[in-house]
């Protein structure tokens, strides 16, 4: 019950009409503006990016870099590389907003003004260290979602941060 009125808290106060700028891409090469989501440590230095698959008529989140040109999402315990077109999430110079991530958040909760990844579906990230986990926060769900292996889904119940849009 506090999930529903939580999430239609969110559909009333305007998630849904976020005016964000998510650019197709078709033969992987990133857009212009792509933000980048954080620095993957762990085989390649390697920048991230956030993307935006459809994958069977559902909008996921996920990672992409400039060395790969799909984007990984996970859905239903597994981690898919979805192939372009698909979305990247851009911070255009000219727009009237910017894009931060806020520290700290559980059980599928996020601020207002979350960026949204997809149907009731967040952008998040996990730093363990110095390595940027990007994934997805999953208010349905209640956890933070992402990609362990490159084939398998993992979770985490706290401690994730959530992208907003703030307003300038
Ligand atoms: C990929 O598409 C973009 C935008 O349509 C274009 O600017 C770029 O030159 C293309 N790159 C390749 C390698 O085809
Ligand atoms: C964080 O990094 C440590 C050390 O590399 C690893 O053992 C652990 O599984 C990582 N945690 C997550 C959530 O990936």
């Amino acid at each position: 019950m506090f999930a529903v009125r939580f999430l239609l808290f969110f559909q009333v106060t305007g998630v849904y009409c976020q005016g964000i700028v998510w650019k197709t891409v078709i033969n992987g090469t990133l857009p212009p503006h792509a933000f980048p989501g954080g620095t993957r440590r762990d085989r390649q230095e390697d920048t991230l990016y956030i993307c935006k698959g459809n994958y069977h008529e559902h909008e996921v989140c996920g990672k992409t870099s400039q060395k790969t040109n799909v984007c990984t999402i996970t859905y239903v315990d597994r981690a898919i590389d979805y192939p372009a077109p698909y979305q990247v999430l851009t911070l255009p110079l000219w727009v009237p907003y910017t894009l931060r991530w806020v520290k700290g958040y559980s059980y599928g909760k996020v601020p207002p003004n979350a960026v949204e990844g997809g149907d009731m579906v967040y952008v998040g990230r996990f730093l363990n260290g110095s390595e940027v986990i990007l994934g997805k926060v999953d208010s349905i769900n209640q956890a933070f979602f992402y990609d362990k292996d490159g084939v398998n889904e993992a979770w985490l119940k706290e401690g994730y941060d959530v992208l907003v849009k703030e307003e300038f």
